[in-house]
């Protein structure tokens, strides 16, 4: 659980997000897989997702979705003195996407790096926030969730490649001592699950080479079944938990904003708390599960909806490969 040492909580104060401009319909995945639109629709609840060009890559989406986070928020990027990015599918290794961010925006203040936890990335990246903000370490932040999965996709395996999208989505944040802003934050993670979802090439155990290639060791490998149970499982229980430890009755959310990777996790996940769908933003029959993007994609498309009202209480949860999950609650 977060230190509350301080009355500082890390406001949003500005959103904005990104997602490439190229469709792709479950209609043009039947042409390239053994798979149908009726199946994608009622397995997973996605109709289309966005694809990356051949020449954008991770920080093209994230550097859009900043500068509308900026603009939305009224703030300079010269002002920004923290820049965190949560992704696993930078443009490279290195530069991180934090780093290219900060040279792209002319955040001439801000120190920038990257948090590699899958889709629970924006999450973590908020629990990392949330000590600095409360320790007085940083003042004027950028929290960027982004992810391009396509490029990291099998698109002969149809296990996986329905699955995904790419985008990003941004916040500016800055310490507040009133009442609103992010109430507690939980990050864990099960690293002995780690062989049920995992990109096994491109780091030091198989650096590329032609024989790797030739394997496909640079695309995800998934046993989505596993995935499936152990996801609904541990969303119920991170949101039952960070409820229970706030003393906070499930009725009393305003409105969940959950990672979106199969619309039947999510109703599961209702179902456990008793929440009607219509209090549970949902986007991924237009997105698909764009990794670290989901919930700030999300919560971006919420407010320019006009969905996010003073004083509501948002609940977040997120589930990734790692394992990784993490849970936030937010007074809006
Ligand atoms: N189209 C048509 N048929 C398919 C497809 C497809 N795309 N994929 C699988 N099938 C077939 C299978 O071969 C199987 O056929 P069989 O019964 O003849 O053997 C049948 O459909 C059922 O397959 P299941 O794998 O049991 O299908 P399931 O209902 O589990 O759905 C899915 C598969 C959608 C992948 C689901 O397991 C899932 O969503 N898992 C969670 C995935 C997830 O959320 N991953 C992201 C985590 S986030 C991150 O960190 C990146």
């Amino acid at each position: 659980m977060s230190q509350n040492n301080n009355n500082l909580r890390a406001k949003i104060i500005g959103t904005g997000s990104c997602l490439p401009e190229k469709v792709m319909t479950n209609f043009d995945i039947e042409k390239l897989v053994d798979t149908n639109n009726d199946w994608i629709i009622e397995r997973t609840g996605i109709s289309s997702r966005r694809i990356a060009s051949k020449e954008e890559a991770a920080s093209d989406f994230a550097f859009v979705a900043s500068q509308r986070a900026l603009e939305s928020a009224g703030v300079k990027a010269e002002e920004l003195d923290l820049i965190l990015v949560g992704t696993f599918t930078g443009d490279s290794p290195f530069p991180t996407v934090g780093n290219i961010l900060q040279a792209r925006l002319g955040a001439v203040n801000a120190v920038g790096f990257d948090v590699s936890a899958t889709c629970s990335g924006f999450l973590y990246v908020l629990s990392i926030v949330d000590a600095y903000v409360r320790s007085g370490r940083y003042k004027k932040i950028l929290a960027v969730g982004v992810d391009a999965l396509s490029k990291v996709l099998d698109w002969t395996d149809r296990g996986t490649c329905i699955l995904f999208g790419d985008g990003a989505g941004a916040a500016v944040i800055e310490p507040s001592e009133n009442s609103s802003g992010l109430i507690d934050v939980n990050i864990g993670s099960d690293g002995t699950l780690g062989d049920i979802l995992y990109l096994p090439g491109g780091g030091s155990r198989i650096p590329a080479s032609k024989e790797s290639v030739e394997r496909g060791d640079h695309f995800i490998k998934m046993n989505g079944n596993e995935v499936f149970k152990v996801a609904v499982k541990t969303m119920e229980r991170i949101s039952i938990e960070i409820l229970e430890n706030n003393n906070i009755d499930p009725s009393e959310v305003s409105i969940m904003v959950p990672h979106q990777a199969n619309v039947r996790i999510i109703q599961a996940v209702a179902k456990r708390l008793e929440m009607p769908m219509d209090k549970i933003y949902i986007n991924l029959d237009k997105y698909g599960n764009t990794s670290a993007g989901t919930i700030p994609i999300a919560l971006d498309e919420a407010v320019r909806e006009g969905r996010m009202k003073k004083g509501d209480l948002v609940l977040m949860a997120a589930f990734g490969g790692g394992l990784t999950w993490a849970s936030a609650l937010y007074r809006w």
